[in-house]
Formats: C-alpha cells, structure tokens, sequence
C-alpha cells in the first residue's frame, strides 16, 4: 500500500499489536518487527525461513533510540553516526541487557543503523522505538528494492502490511561495521565505503569473507539468483558467447556485444547507477526463462564498486562453468 501519513501509523499500530510489517529504507525493503517482542521476532524468521543464527538489524531513528539497544557508545559512535547516519552504515556493538536473545540470534553484539528514508524514519518515529529487520525477501532470495518484489516474494501471505516507498535509491544492503574488536572491520561492504569509513577512524580492516563467519548473512551465495549465474571478465563477453548454445540472459555495459538468440540487459556505466539497478535486473534475469545468467565484470573497482564487486562475486558463487 503507498505509504500515506495513516498507512504509516496503520504499520507502527501493527508494529505494537506484534505483527510484522514491510517498510522501505534506501538500501532495500526491510520485513520489520518491534525490537522488544520476542513473539514478533519469532514471526520475522518464521516467514523469511532465515537461519536461528543469524541475527537481525535493529533500525533507529539516530543515536538517541541506539542507545537503548546497545550496552557502550563511544566517541566513534557519534562521530559515524553525525557523519553517516541516517544513511547506510550498520554498527555491530555490544548489546544491552534489556535486548531479547531472538533481536541478536543470542549473539552478544546488536547491529544498529539509522535509515535515510523518510517512510523509515517516520515510521520508527511513529511507532516509537527500534525494529528489527533483515532484508524482505525469503531467505536465499535476492534481495527486494521494491514494492512488487516483496509482493512476488511473499505472495502467499495475505495480510502482510508492505508500505510502498518507491524503489529503494541505494539498492545494495548497508555497510556492516563491526566495533567490537581492536580495529573496526568491515563485514559487509556496502554504500559506504572503506574510503569513507577511513576519514573518520584511525583503521578499518576489511574483514576477509572466511572470518565472515563473524557474520552469518554474509556467507557465499547469500546474494544469488535462482538462476546459475557466471562473472565474465571485462571484455570477455563475445568470446564467451560464442561457447554458449543454450540462451543466456548477459548483464552488460552495452549490448551490442549480444545478439539472438541472447538477451541483454544494459546496466548503468556509474557505480551508483549500477548498484540501484543490481537486484531488478537479476531478478529480470531469473524470471528469463533461461539456464544461466552472464555477468560482465562492472568497470571500477574503488568507493561502491567494491560493494557491486562484493555482491556480484557471492551472486555468482556457484559450481564450475558449463559450456553446455
Ligand atoms: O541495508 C540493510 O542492511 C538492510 C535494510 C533492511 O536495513 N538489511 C539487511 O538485513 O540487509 P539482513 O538481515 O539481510 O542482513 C544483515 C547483516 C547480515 O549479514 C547479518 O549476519 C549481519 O548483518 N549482522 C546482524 N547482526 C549482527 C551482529 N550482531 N554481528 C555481526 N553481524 C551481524
Ligand atoms: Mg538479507
């Protein structure tokens, strides 16, 4: 439903009777439930099919909602979050006593962020206190950037409150920043970037997908499609083309480089343009009716590429190539 001043304090009453609702955020859509009810959580997991492990985002309205969820915030808190919230940067903390074992998946660390998205934000504004809330799409699903996504996801639940904010600006997940170690490290990448984190902190690991583990939604072959999906080296395309007799749906900068019976689907030549159109296209991908989706290596490698680069590579994390 588009997301009107009473569709919003329609989804924040939801949020209070522990119910789960569906709201935007500028990264992707977020399957929502009240941070404190452990019933509510219970449902988020339930409809997702998402692993008892693997804990949830806690979304606030800035630093002051934080502070109930998060048991220490220090001066580089305020300093990350004045710099980049609301926006989308995650900080992995330690979790206040009062935070139920199901927001965190019994971790002793909660992950917070302020939103930059004004649905979001008038929502947890509304509603009056943190939601938790993985990304809206059933687990192993690429993730929704909108509205019509999570409808196709979540098309046999009837009742589910989606409050339609557009497509999502961003359209990757947000930078996950883990504060509790000796040096921040990066879990995720995302929109904000290790260049950025680095103005702001004395260091910034990036940590290395094996000790993700860290991080269970962060594993290979989080971000994929239905379809097998195969990165093909800038320039490899044609040459590639030409080992493929089966019809492939390509990913790529310009699509003179494919031709019948392919089909392309041109992506944006900007990283920011890039990233916005990412998991549209691969769903476009997936619902092509064909055996294997080719993606042409994205042309940067620095600031949001890293982020493209990152979700491209667990997208097409799968068995060996078949040139069948
Ligand atoms: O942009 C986003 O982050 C979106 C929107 C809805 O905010 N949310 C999202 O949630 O992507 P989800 O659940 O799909 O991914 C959350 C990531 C996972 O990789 C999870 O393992 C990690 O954050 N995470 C959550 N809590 C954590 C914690 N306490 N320690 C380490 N990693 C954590
Ligand atoms: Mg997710």
């Amino acid at each position: 439903m588009k997301a009107s001043e009473a569709a919003v304090a329609e989804a924040a009453g939801r949020l209070r009777d522990g119910d789960v609702v569906v709201f935007p955020t500028e990264t992707v859509y977020g399957l929502g439930a009240d941070t404190f009810n452990d019933t509510a959580l219970e449902r988020v997991y339930e409809l997702k099919g998402r692993p008892a492990a693997n804990p949830l985002i806690a979304h606030v309205t800035g630093p002051d909602q934080a502070q109930r969820v998060v048991a220490a915030w220090d001066d580089r808190c305020s300093r990350l979050a004045s710099s980049f919230w609301p926006g989308p940067l995650t900080l992995v903390l330690p979790r206040a006593e009062t935070v139920p074992d199901r927001a965190t998946a019994g971790w002793p660390t909660i992950a917070v962020r302020a939103p930059d998205h004004p649905v979001a934000l008038e929502l947890l504004e509304t509603f009056g206190g943190p939601v938790s809330a993985p990304s809206a799409n059933r687990s192993g699903r690429v993730s929704p950037t909108t509205a019509a996504h999570v409808a196709g996801d979540f098309a046999d639940i009837g009742d589910l409150l989606i409050l339609d904010g557009g497509p999502c600006a961003v359209g990757i997940e947000s930078t996950v920043l883990d504060l509790c170690g000796d040096v921040p490290a990066i879990l995720r990448p995302g929109a904000v970037s290790a260049e950025a984190l680095a103005s702001q902190l004395d260091r910034v690991a990036v940590a290395a997908i094996a000790a993700q583990t860290h991080s269970p939604g962060t594993s290979s072959r989080h971000y994929a499609p239905q379809t097998p999906a195969e990165l093909v080296p800038r320039g490899g395309l044609p040459a590639r083309l030409v080992l493929q007799r089966e019809p492939v749906v390509a990913l790529c900068l310009h699509d003179a480089e494919v031709s019948e019976p392919h089909r392309a689907i041109v992506m944006p030549g900007d990283a920011r343009g890039y990233a916005a159109r990412l998991y549209t296209a691969l769903r476009e991908a997936d619902a092509g009716g064909v055996t294997r989706i080719l993606i042409e290596e994205p042309p940067g490698r620095t600031g949001l590429w890293q982020a493209v680069r990152d979700r491209l590579r667990r997208a097409t994390e799968r068995e060996p190539l078949d040139t069948t």
